[in-house]
Parts: structure tokens; sequence; C-alpha cells
């Protein structure tokens, strides 16, 4: 047996403060989130402490895990179906960590993107950086969450947290779930709309052409569409390799509208101007209610803090055998 036996569905996903939301945040993650919340137990967490990996302004990460909370509710989660909470609320995440870097391999570490990216090599680099995949193992397998919804993005590092789990579980017996990766259909990747060759990622300048943000007023998401880079070929067709820049236009209008065959979207469009203006009336339809009960909501700050303490507790309280099991196997405890 290498987990234990039929676990319950069950989801964790987490988006760090390190920026200002996305639409591939949005579109990869949060608008799939709400959808799932009513299909099967889910725990979706604001990872701070996933944010102080890297150089960051204290109150500029309070004020940006608020403002990630606050996002999760207006994009529709609802704390009475769904378990809401800030990772630093929840202490056994990094007790749990800690039993995982005891399992995890300096090798396997070393070879992970982000670390070989933002910090190998650099003698600066935090130690909590390097670290990092075995915390983001912890968070899940913490919930002995089954799924993990995520971008594409994320794929190494939900490798990395199933390889710990069967190997803490080939060594120590059955005690932590080995969880699954469930990528979106469309969008798994949303590229920056300047460098399509980029992720878009919420960690650029506030003002970043390239990136759109959820709480973008309407000309703003407009004109970072009107200026999206496409390529020089005439043609809207759906290819990735040749044409990225219009592929990512077509991925988004497919993730906005729930379109899914993105071939035979392209075939509807004989211009990147009229491809373009659907593009930014679709996300603006799909942002405007969300900002609406975004500004309700950030009125209201004492509701969004109620919603994260009570989430906290019931994290503790789904999280609180498996670290039990985990130190009872590794031989701590009486
Ligand atoms: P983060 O904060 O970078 O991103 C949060 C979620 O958004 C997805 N995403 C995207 N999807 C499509 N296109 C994009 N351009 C795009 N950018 C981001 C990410 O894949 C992710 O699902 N390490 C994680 C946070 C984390 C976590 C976890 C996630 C910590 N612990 C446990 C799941 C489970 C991260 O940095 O995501």
């Amino acid at each position: 047996m290498t987990q234990p036996t039929t676990p319950e569905r069950r989801i964790f996903s987490g988006i760090k403060p390190t920026g200002r939301l996305t639409l591939g945040n949005h579109l990869g993650a949060l608008r799939r989130f709400v959808d799932l919340q009513h299909e099967v137990r889910c725990l979706f967490s604001v990872v701070d402490l996933h944010a102080l990996t890297v150089d960051h302004d204290p109150a500029r990460l309070r004020a940006l895990t608020r403002e990630a909370a606050t996002l999760y509710l207006a994009a529709g989660l609802d704390p009475s179906v769904c378990v809401l909470f800030r990772q630093g609320d929840v202490p056994l995440h990094a007790e749990l960590s800690y039993l995982l870097e005891c399992t995890a391999h300096v090798g396997e570490l070393g070879r992970m993107i982000q670390y070989k990216e933002k910090g190998r090599d650099r003698p600066q680099t935090r130690v909590s950086l390097f670290t990092y995949p075995v915390l983001m193992a912890a968070d899940i397998l913490a919930y002995r969450a089954t799924e993990v919804p995520v971008g594409d993005d994320q794929r190494q590092h939900v490798e990395l947290a199933r390889d710990l789990a069967a190997r803490f579980n080939r060594t120590y017996g059955p005690v932590l779930v080995v969880p699954e990766m469930t990528p979106a259909p469309v969008a798994a990747r949303v590229m920056d709309l300047q460098d399509p060759t980029r992720k878009m990622s919420k960690e650029g300048p506030d003002d970043a052409l390239g990136a759109i943000r959820l709480l973008d007023p309407p000309d703003v998401v407009r004109r970072k569409v009107l200026r999206a880079v496409t390529d020089s070929g005439a043609h809207v067709r759906y290819d990735v390799q040749t044409q990225p820049g219009v592929a990512n236009l077509l991925d988004i209008l497919g993730g906005c509208t729930g379109e899914n065959d993105l071939h035979a979207l392209a075939e509807r469009y004989s211009s990147y101007g009229s491809l373009k203006r659907d593009v930014a009336d679709a996300v603006i339809a799909l942002l405007t209610p969300l900002q609406k009960r975004y500004a309700d909501l950030a009125a209201n700050a004492g509701e969004v803090d109620a919603v994260l303490r009570r989430g906290a507790e019931q994290a503790i309280e789904i999280a609180a055998p498996t670290l039990t099991d985990a130190k009872r196997a590794m031989g701590l405890g009486g």
C-alpha cells in the first residue's frame, strides 16, 4: 500500500501574494476554483509564506494578501461551501514542511525551474527559495488533497509533491495522499501580451502593459489588448509555434467565453483587429461583475477578516490529523 486507502476527493490550491492578480491567475486557477467548490470539498489559500522567499515590503505584502483574499470572494468563492484562509495563519504548513524536508533531496530541489531561474549561483538567494517546493508540497499534502487545480507553470511543483508523498509513504508507511494535478482545458498558460513567449506574471511592475490585472479598469484592459504584440502573418490561425501572440489572444478569448475549440474560433476572424476587439470585450465582460463585487467587499474589511479567521480554524482542524500521523510515523512523540 503506497497511500491511505480510498482517500476522499478533496482539493487544495493557492495563490501567492507577490503582485496584483492577473487574468492568468483567474483563467488558470481562480475561476476554476469557483466551479469546483460545488463539486468537491475545497480548500483555497492565499499562500503568504511563499511571498517571503524573495525581497518584499511587509506593508505591501499585507495589502496584497488582503486584496487576493478579497478577489477570491469577489470571483465567487463561497466561504459557506469551501475553506478560505491565509497560509500564515495555519502554523502546521511550516511544521509539515520541515518533516518533508527530511524526505526531500538536495538534487531534486536544485533541478526546480524556479530556483534555477531566480536563485541558483547567487549567494544572497534566500534558503526559503530553495525549499519553496517543499513548503508547497506541505500545503497540498497537509489536507490529503487528491486534486490540485493549477496553471501549467506549476506542473513541476505538483510532480515534486507527488514524489515526496510517495517516498514518505514508502519509507514510513501510508500516511500521505498522492495528489493529481488538474490543469485547465484552455488558457492553462496565459502569455504576456507584450512577449508571448513568457507567461503573464503578476510579479512585474504594476503598470506593465503585458499583464492584465483583475482590477484593471475597462479602458486599461482595452488598451493593453489592443496593443498586444501579434505576429507578421496575415491570417488568424491557432498556431502556438509560428503565431504565439495570436494563439495567446485566442486562448484568452476561449478561456473567457468557454469555447474550447480554438482552431474553430480562429476561423471566425479575418483580421487581428477584430480579434483584439472581441478579446477586449470578452475580458471586460468577465471582469466587470468581479470588480463590482470587489468594490462592495473592500468597503467591508471586517467581513473578509472574519472569513479568513474562520477558514484558518477549519483548515487547522482538517490538517491536524495528517501532521499527527506523519510525526508518529517518523518516530516523533511518545
Ligand atoms: P502563483 O501565485 O504564481 O499562481 C497562482 C495560480 O495561477 C496560475 N497561473 C497561471 N495560469 C495560467 N496562465 C498564467 N499566466 C498563470 N500565472 C499563474 C498558477 O499556475 C497557479 O495555479 N507556487 C504557486 C502557489 C502555491 C500553490 C500551493 C498552488 C503555493 N502552494 C499549493 C497550489 C497548491 C504559485 O506560485 O502560484
